[in-house]
């Protein structure tokens, strides 16, 4: 990599649009502070010669001249960290917008290749490295590299001989600083890492707490927690014994090069080859020349850290986002004259493989849904019945095959007006940290208190949020803490309901409802059943037995079909599962 490809990638460009003036307003204020500590440095010259030769005009002015210089020299540095931050921030903001943004428009696939801790630590470490640097790096890398220059060049015209001297010493002096400080710098990372065990034990607990305690594994979290922390303590002792061991060299070696500017400039000042008074700003400039270079290996570190972490979100923005070319929303307007003999769900030798699995999820799967009929998918786990679903949600396409909506092909359809026409009941509920009411209400944003109210009472979880404390306005937490399985299920489907779609797919949970829950569900899917057409993927037999057609899937393919009594009649897979589970139940 290529250190141009380091400091243009795209995303960093396009959200720097915008706020580049403030880049250059930094850029200008470091370039005049620079040039305001070299005024500092000229006024002091002529102040200590003004005083030598009893000049009191002259000292008088060249005070005047340096305060001067000092609170524009103060002002300037100001508005270097004003101008940064305020590129940092707004550049930040923009990057971490655009960012969010493309995520929630990934295609599935693009999404599932990441583990979501790596999404999670790129989306939030790397976005924030960035800021930070732009916070707190980015105005002291404007500013040392043109101190460090311009401070040396006016060095050089000072007294080249003493520069010549410094330049043995002080990368000299500096190198053997990092020497002895390299042991600091590998053993803090290891602290680092130790931290970073710390942050995901912690994460362990909190995330397992239910877990670890009905396993009775309180003690062996703890010891684990203890060992680490432990280690830690070792850790942070050792660093600060190297700290307090190397200090006295570092302060050494870097006075070092100002003893030795004194000693030979005094000899030369002594000779008449400096005068007094260009010694003093020598050894004042030198302060300032020696920090500035001193910082700079760090903050190239730095920018390496922030580009490092810029090309990984450009990674990101090369993921793949969903074609939303097709078919709109608003071009299905017509959707529901579509008549009764009209096919609603289709789908004709679909294909379909996961990425990096090696056999097919669907096999050859051909099926029709008419408007207004019930159809239930069965089958063993791992058959195949949710990926049908993910596939009508257009959230992958299939391999081989046409998958057809209202007699339109899926795949002319933008993902969001093919979505817009199913209410989806997943699997694994997903709620969000707000109230009751909101998450009823993202099926359907602007419904009215009174529209939610009659959907939870048709999904049969009216009654139990009016026994909540704060009825629909109940807070839950992250995925639906504080709420039972059931009741998760529940509110997922008042939700569904909203969304007055008219096809309902329901993949049905295997354990969150209990059989008075069933039966309202039951009772809804009957009722509903009159002005929807309905999918639903059953776990329960019992919910299947009045469909229409019912499919059984086995290892990706639709084994059987028919309704409940053409499939008892003969002894296939689906008598089988009914009688395993009549004698599970007796
Ligand atoms: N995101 C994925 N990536 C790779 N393989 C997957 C993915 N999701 C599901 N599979 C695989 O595809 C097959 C079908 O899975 P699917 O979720 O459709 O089964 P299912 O019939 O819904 O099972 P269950 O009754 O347990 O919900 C399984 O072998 C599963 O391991
Ligand atoms: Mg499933």
């Amino acid at each position: 990599m290529s250190f141009k490809e380091l400091i243009s990638p795209s995303i960093l460009n396009r959200s720097a649009k915008g706020s580049r003036r403030y880049l250059l307003i930094a850029v200008t204020a470091a370039i005049c502070g620079a040039l305001a500590e070299m005024a500092i440095a000229l006024s002091i010259m002529r102040l200590a010669d003004a005083g030598l030769s009893g000049d009191e005009n002259t000292a008088i002015r060249m005070s005047i001249y340096m305060s001067a210089a000092v609170i524009v020299g103060f002002l300037l540095k100001f508005s270097i960290k004003a101008a940064a931050t305020r590129f940092g921030a707004n550049t930040a903001y923009k990057l971490r917008s655009s960012l969010f943004a493309h995520m929630t428009k990934l295609k599935q696939s693009e999404a599932e290749s990441r583990h979501a801790g790596d999404w999670m630590s790129v989306l939030s470490n790397d976005a924030f490295a960035i800021e930070q640097f732009f916070t707190y790096h980015l105005c002291n890398l404007l500013f040392h590299p043109i101190m460090a220059t311009g401070t040396f060049i006016f060095l050089f015209l000072l007294q080249w001989k003493l520069v010549l001297l410094c330049c043995l010493i002080i990368p000299l002096s500096l190198l053997i600083s990092w020497q002895l400080g390299k042991p600091i710098i590998r053993q803090s990372q290891q602290l680092q890492e130790i931290e970073g065990t710390i942050n995901s034990q912690i994460q362990d607990a909190v995330l397992g707490q239910a877990l670890i305690k009905s396993y009775g594994r309180q003690n062996w979290l703890r010891e684990r927690f203890e060992r680490v922390l432990k280690k830690g303590l070792f850790k942070s002792f050792d660093l600060e014994r190297q700290r307090s061991l190397i200090i006295p060299w570092q302060i050494l070696l870097q006075t070092l090069p100002f003893a030795m500017c004194i000693l030979y400039g005094g000899w030369l000042a002594i000779h008449g080859d400096m005068r007094p008074a260009a010694l003093l700003a020598f050894i004042y400039l030198l302060g300032y020349c020696i920090q500035s270079a001193s910082a700079l290996p760090e903050l190239i570190n730095q920018l390496f850290v922030a580009a490092g972490a810029v090309r990984r979100l450009d990674q990101i923005m090369d993921y793949r986002t969903e074609d939303d070319t097709g078919t709109t929303v608003a071009d299905n307007e017509d959707r529901t004259s579509t008549d009764e003999s009209e096919s609603v769900i289709s789908f004709n030798d679909v294909n379909f493989q996961y990425a990096g699995r090696s056999v097919l999820a669907l096999n050859d799967i051909t099926y029709d849904v008419r408007k207004g009929q019930f159809v239930a998918i069965v089958g063993p786990s791992g058959s195949g019945k949710s990926t049908i679903m993910k596939l009508l949600s257009k959230l992958y396409e299939p391999n081989g095959g046409e998958i057809r909506l209202f007699g339109k092909p899926l795949a002319d359809y933008n993902p969001q007006a093919a979505r817009s026409m199913i209410s989806f009941v997943k699997q694994h509920t997903f709620l969000f940290p707000g109230t009751i009411l909101d998450n009823i209400r993202h099926g359907k944003p602007l419904a009215t208190d009174r529209e939610v109210i009659e959907a939870s009472i048709a999904a049969g979880a009216d009654a139990f949020i009016q026994q909540l404390s704060e009825s629909y306005l109940t807070q839950i937490g992250e995925r639906g803490a504080g709420l039972s399985g059931g009741q998760m299920q529940r509110i997922a489907i008042a939700r569904a309901l909203l969304k007055e779609a008219p096809i309902i797919v329901f993949d049905e949970p295997t354990s969150a409802l209990d059989g008075e829950s069933e039966a309202i569900i039951q009772e809804t899917l009957r009722q509903v059943r009159r002005e929807k057409t309905i999918l639903v993927i059953a776990h329960r037999l019992s919910t299947v037995q009045d469909a229409d057609l019912i499919l059984v899937m086995d290892q990706g393919r639709i084994v059987e079909s028919g309704t409940h009594e053409q499939l008892m009649r003969h002894s296939g897979l689906y008598s089988g599962l009914h009688q395993n589970l009549l004698e599970g139940v007796s």
